[in-house]
């Protein structure tokens, strides 16, 4: 509970909390014992590589989308690192394919482009398809819209897998239960099976939340068997969130208290804009702790920075909020950190633990170097 340590964070401050990561491991690696598959952590979802010695005791390696997340993962986990590009930049594919055990590629023009060279340096090489099916309602997160650019379409590839691809791969899932999955499987082997039983391998993405309550783990596990056993596949899954799924808050506090037309806003020390993008992107409501429904006292909570919509409408408290009091965002783990930035020179929040035996540690603060240095 990190209510017992909560004078001792700095604000504002994401806090992972390691016991409740911990769980999410557990979780996925149950499924990896039950079924022989390979979850990998992807990297862009949740890069809180501070975490990696407990992280790697059960996820035996990470994907990566860019050079400086295969790097991440060669330093600082040191399993096996995959990757993904939508695209690959001519001047560091050479290191990618040093790093990387497995790639995949997102069109067969650039699979002919790097070919040679991903065939000489002995990477497992894969394509990324497009089963043209999602179930992803934001077309923001949604790979499958007409025209994507993101992964090769049935029909371009044809009857067999291009020499020297030995995998495929999919990710159209965004925070999706098993049975999503399974609608998604029928599409990719009606598209796709003839290939399924040419490949080594099936990378099926990430978007699995299987780390949430209620996930069905069972269906997912008898999914996963039966494509093993139909294909005979290696089944690779790479979810980012379900690894970082409720592992801790962004604690911010009340600096200000302004009232406009009837709206209270409570101005915070941190930003929706720069620390928790996703809000505004996706854009979806965060919770906060000590919120409740129908509450007496109804809030804006206002971002530190002048964009105009840098603010979250519509909470409620059973008293009044003070100056000084601290607010409990919670599950900001994945997708904060990797997304933040220092826009209108904002600092990055501040990055805690609060350890398996109940202690809190400052991990990362951060200040004008860290501005100045990405301009
Ligand atoms: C190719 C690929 N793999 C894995 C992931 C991780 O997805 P998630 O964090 O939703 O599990 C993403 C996220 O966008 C992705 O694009």
């Amino acid at each position: 509970m990190i209510e017992k340590v909560i004078d001792q964070i700095p604000s504002p401050c994401y806090v992972v909390e390691e016991q409740l990561l911990h769980n999410n491991l557990r979780t996925l690696d149950m499924v990896q014992k039950a079924t022989g598959a390979k979850i990998i952590l992807a990297l862009k979802g949740f890069a809180t590589y501070h975490t990696f010695d407990l992280v790697k005791k059960y996820l035996p390696g990470v994907t990566s989308s860019s050079l400086n997340e295969a790097k991440l993962g060669k330093y600082e986990f040191g399993g096996e690192v995959h990757a993904y590009s939508p695209v690959y930049l001519p001047n560091e594919i050479d290191e990618m394919l040093d790093i990387a055990s497995h790639i995949t590629f997102n069109s067969l023009n650039e699979w002919e482009r790097h070919k040679e060279k991903t065939m000489a340096k002995g990477v497992e090489a894969a394509l990324r398809i497009n089963p043209e099916y999602s179930e992803v309602e934001t077309d923001l997160y949604n790979p499958c819209v007409i025209g994507s650019r993101l992964g090769v379409r049935a029909e371009q590839i044809g009857d067999e897998l291009p020499e020297g691809i030995v995998g495929l791969h999919f990710h159209t899932l965004c925070e999706n239960g098993a049975d999503t999955l399974e609608r998604t499987l029928q599409a990719v082997e009606e598209k796709f099976g003839h290939l399924l039983h040419q490949a080594k391998w099936l990378n099926m993405g990430g978007g699995h939340a299987i780390t949430r309550k209620g996930y069905d783990i069972e269906l997912l596990i008898s999914l996963i068997s039966n494509l093993k056993d139909n294909y005979n596949l290696d089944i690779i899954l790479e979810p980012g969130s379900a690894v970082g799924w409720e592992t801790g808050p962004l604690v911010a506090t009340v600096l200000d208290v302004v009232e406009n037309q009837g709206t209270t806003t409570a101005m915070l020390d941190t930003s929706f804009a720069a620390h928790m993008p996703d809000t505004l992107e996706m854009p979806y409501k965060p919770r906060i702790r000590e919120a409740i429904e129908g509450g007496e006292f109804k809030y804006n909570m206002g971002g530190t920075t002048c964009l105009a919509g840098d603010f979250m409408a519509g909470y409620a408290f059973d008293k009044p909020l003070e100056v000084g009091q601290k607010i409990i965002f919670e599950d900001m783990i994945h997708y904060t950190m990797v997304k933040t930035t220092t826009f209108n020179g904002v600092n990055l929040p501040n990055i805690g633990i609060m350890k398996e035996d109940g202690t809190f540690e400052v991990l990362k603060t951060f200040g004008y170097e860290e501005y100045k240095s990405r301009l």
